[in-house]
């Protein structure tokens, strides 16, 4: 494939890709957009792989097809909770790319033309400084997600000072790098990836477990970066293309989430925040809540909605866990066949993963209209007559709202108690994924029903089917 032809092939790529990113942006779309990526991606290996700059296709495919029959496996054996560390640990690889790339490209380059020169080393050290960081960051943040390591932040003394002499030291070793040239050159550049492999580590191992799925995030932006450093070693604007649109999208998801959680992006990287274990313990700073809990069965629930006439289903992360999207979907069908408007209520932070919740129940293939976010459907509570909470905690917990002293204080939740009657789901009183306790479980319009999500469903399932 000649230069014109593989140039043209990049093109329709990117198109591709910024179509895929549009698409994916709403669940109805979601899957159109999810092929032109696909496509995208097709085309801009095929241009890649079939260039007249390549001599031995062979050896090409052979490195290849291990790796693409590798992928096809572990993606299609994941399961939706293991996902961030899947997705962390694939960013990881792109970390390594970069480093590879920038180390070969600077070895391979013997020209160094004054400023173009100049330029091209800066590009050569920063790609390989970012994608440092993004190999050892990724890897630690897979350890934790996938309980290798412990969740708890690493929080060494003068850990801000370590990081800065770290960050100090590589531009240091950054000027020198850019001066030397080719002569001495590689040294510099060895110690610094070194240092920055450290750096890595180091910032992600002070960020606790509860923050993890924000820190994947912001890597997916490092690592787009670091692949876009890469475009502009290599002279390729597809990949200079790509890696922007990852970069951002990566930055504006861990601003979203960020916000979701009321938290700053800068508390999240600076760490320290979260026990990693889920939330066992309630966090310090949360007012203790004392009262008790009425508990229902299934008979109550099965009462409580044959009398409502609009149910809101609030699904979080319990409802990933017992995987009960499937029996739920056909609960809703079953209670809007009789004539009741049922909804579902999606905060943006339900679950573990941005639109966890909307990719489970477009799977248990429940219509798209009937899933609402939180701003369309937070005012419409105080006319619901049941709520149907199931498996979430700290996203309709009222103490975001009325205590200040509380870790969520000011994050945005889902006014489930303003409802005539709310049904929570969960195992136990334990707190959720915040550590903190939920008020909610105690006002006098709210009932427990305790057990695992997925059997209380099939067991409402069978009264409404029996
Ligand atoms: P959580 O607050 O974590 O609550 C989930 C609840 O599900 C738990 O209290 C648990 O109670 C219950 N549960 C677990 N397994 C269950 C089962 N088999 N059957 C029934 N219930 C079960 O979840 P949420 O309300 O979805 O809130 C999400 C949390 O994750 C927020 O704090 C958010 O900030 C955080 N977070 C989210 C994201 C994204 S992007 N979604 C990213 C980072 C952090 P029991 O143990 O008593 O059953």
């Amino acid at each position: 494939m000649g230069p014109g032809l593989v140039n043209i092939t990049f093109l329709a790529a990117g198109m591709l890709f910024i179509l895929s990113l549009g698409g994916l942006a709403r669940q109805e779309s979601a899957r159109r957009g999810n092929i032109f990526g696909i496509v995208g991606m097709v085309l801009a290996l095929a241009a890649a792989t079939l260039s007249e700059k390549f001599d031995n296709h062979l050896l090409l495919f052979a490195m290849m097809a291990p790796a693409a029959a590798l992928g096809l496996v572990v993606a299609a054996r994941v399961k939706m909770e293991a996902m961030p560390q899947l997705v962390a640990i694939l960013h990881s690889f792109v970390g390594l790319a970069a480093v590879l790339v920038g180390i070969s490209g600077f070895i391979a380059t013997t020209h160094f033309h004054e400023v173009e020169g100049a330029i091209h080393l800066i590009e050569i050290y920063a790609g390989v400084f970012i994608g440092a960081i993004t190999l050892t960051g990724s890897i630690i943040a897979f350890a934790k997600l996938q309980g290798l390591i412990g969740g708890k932040p690493l929080l060494l003394p003068a850990r801000h000072f370590i990081n800065l002499a770290l960050v100090l030291a590589s531009i240091g070793l950054g000027v020198y790098f850019v001066q030397a040239q080719h002569d001495g050159g590689l040294v510099p550049l060895l110690i610094m990836t070194g240092i920055a492999l450290i750096l890595g580590a180091h910032s992600v191992m002070a960020i606790g477990g509860a923050d993890m799925p924000v820190v994947v995030s912001m890597l997916n932006s490092y690592s787009g970066w670091a692949a876009a450093a890469a475009g502009f070693m290599l002279s390729n604007d597809l990949l200079i293309i790509t890696g922007a649109l990852v970069g951002s999208s990566g930055a504006i998801l861990s601003y979203i989430m960020c916000r979701g959680m009321n938290r700053s992006f800068v508390s999240v990287i600076m760490g320290g925040f979260g026990t990693g274990d889920g939330g066992a313990a309630p966090a310090a700073g949360a007012a203790v809540v004392a009262g008790e809990a009425k508990t229902i069965d299934v008979s109550d629930v099965v009462n409580f909605l044959n009398e409502a006439k609009r149910i809101v289903i609030v699904p979080g992360y319990g409802m990933a866990v017992a995987k009960a999207q499937h029996p739920l979907s056909e609960v809703e069908r079953i209670l809007s066949g009789k004539g009741k408007k049922v909804r579902f209520a999606i905060h943006p932070v339900a679950g573990r993963l941005p639109g966890h919740m909307n990719v489970l129940l477009a799977e248990a293939k429940v219509s798209y209209e009937k899933v609402l976010e939180m701003e369309e459907i937070n005012e419409d509570f105080p006319e619901t007559d049941v709520v149907l909470v199931i498996g979430a905690n700290d996203i309709v917990n009222p103490s975001a709202e009325d205590d200040p002293s509380s870790p969520i204080a000011g994050m945005p939740v889902l006014q489930v108690w303003k409802a005539t009657t709310v049904i929570v789901m969960k195992r136990s009183m334990g707190a959720g994924y915040a550590g903190i306790d939920n008020p909610l479980f105690y006002k006098p319009n709210t009932r427990m029903w305790l057990g695992d999500a997925k059997k209380n469903i099939d067991a409402l399932l069978a009264k409404f089917q029996g």
